[in-house]
């Protein structure tokens, strides 16, 4: 495993974080609770030292996991989590409506000082520990002047609750406008083989400027493993059923894609879900990728690709293969 600093920050991630979405249960048919801690122990076990979570996911019951997960380990991980979205609260922007076990629950992203330190408190609770490594602005909540949510963050900075400030979802310009007031250690954008639009603008400026990347859903959310046939059935409640990424044509076009991506897999007597991981981290300018494992089989074979070392020529040519498939799904 390797150990990579965010940005100018003095803190680490292991470049393959473990991410705690799916285990929350929400929007993903729910999860097992008991598979969930294997899942992160397996991924400690493998060299993970860095977890991903947030409130929203199973409204804090996916950072209630890690808490248990890490008992008597805390010195050993990193955790980042994220303020931001709210489901208790209906001040800020209205940001979307989830419709779970016949409940409706409305989501606002609220960036206000008052609610992330209020947030903050909730999240070290949950999470059983003194401090949050690093704490990022979950989506940019556009009621809100940036500079106010950034002064939360220097301030909990300053108080030593958080260790190091971060942003995700956040275009080039407002990383820039939030780093010339408190120093962004990192983004958190979505990043996959089949989804590179960060590679335009996000990307060059966080290299420019010292900002460390880490990427969400680099197997766009399991389809990069090959797993799925096209006439996949998705439990109840897990978003994926409706997504573009997700309709048979795409994921028919992408498993044959896959299948010319195994040769170099076998070569490296991994799997095609470990080979994408691999590229991933490989990419320029990408610090971690965050990883979701529903449980420890899973996390023990994604830990696995950070052991992959892809020569030049490797890349180039899966490069190229990754620039032959379409990118928009809506397009198949
Ligand atoms: N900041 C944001 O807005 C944002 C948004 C999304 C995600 N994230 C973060 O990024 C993390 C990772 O993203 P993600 O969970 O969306 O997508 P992902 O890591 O691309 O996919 C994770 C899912 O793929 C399946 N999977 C993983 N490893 C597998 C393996 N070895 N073999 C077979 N299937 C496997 C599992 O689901 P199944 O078993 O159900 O198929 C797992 O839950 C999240 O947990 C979260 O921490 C952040």
């Amino acid at each position: 495993m390797d150990y990579r600093n965010l940005g100018a920050s003095n803190v680490k991630a292991s470049v393959i974080t473990y991410g705690a979405w799916a285990i929350g249960g929400t929007m993903w048919g729910g999860s097992d609770e008991a598979d969930a801690i294997k899942a992160i122990h397996a991924s400690i076990d493998a060299g993970v030292t860095s977890i991903d979570t947030a409130p929203i996911y199973g409204y804090g019951k996916s950072e209630e996991l890690v808490a248990r997960a890490i008992a008597g380990k805390r010195d050993q991980v990193q955790i980042f989590t994220k303020f931001g979205l709210r489901w208790d609260d209906s001040e800020g922007e209205y940001f979307f409506e989830l419709n779970e076990g016949g409940k409706t629950t409305k989501i606002y992203r609220n960036a206000r000082k008052k609610s992330i330190i209020a947030e903050c408190e909730q999240s070290l609770k949950r999470l059983k520990t003194d401090h949050i490594d690093l704490y990022q602005c979950h989506w940019r909540d556009h009621t809100t002047e940036l500079s106010e949510t950034m002064e939360a963050l220097a301030q909990l900075l300053k108080e030593g609750k958080i260790l190091a400030a971060g942003v995700s979802n956040f275009t080039a310009e407002e990383i820039e406008t939030s780093n010339k007031i408190v120093p962004i250690a990192s983004d958190q954008p979505p990043y996959s083989m089949v989804l590179r639009d960060i590679e335009k603008d996000v990307l060059p400026f966080c290299i420019k400027n010292n900002i460390g990347v880490i990427v969400y859903s680099p197997l766009q959310r399991g389809l990069l493993t090959g797993k799925f046939k096209p006439d996949h059935k998705f439990a109840e409640g897990d978003h994926r059923a409706s997504q573009p990424h997700f309709q048979p044509a795409y994921i028919k076009r992408v498993n044959e894609f896959l299948q010319n991506l195994k040769p170099y897999a076998d070569k490296h007597n991994a799997t095609t879900g470990n080979l994408v991981l691999a590229w991933t981290i490989h990419q320029p300018g990408i610090t971690a990728a965050l990883v979701g494992a529903r449980d420890a089989a899973q996390a023990s074979e994604n830990a696995r690709a950070a052991d992959i070392k892809l020569s030049a020529a490797e890349l180039a040519e899966i490069g190229k293969l990754v620039e032959s498939l379409s990118l928009t799904p809506s397009t198949t």
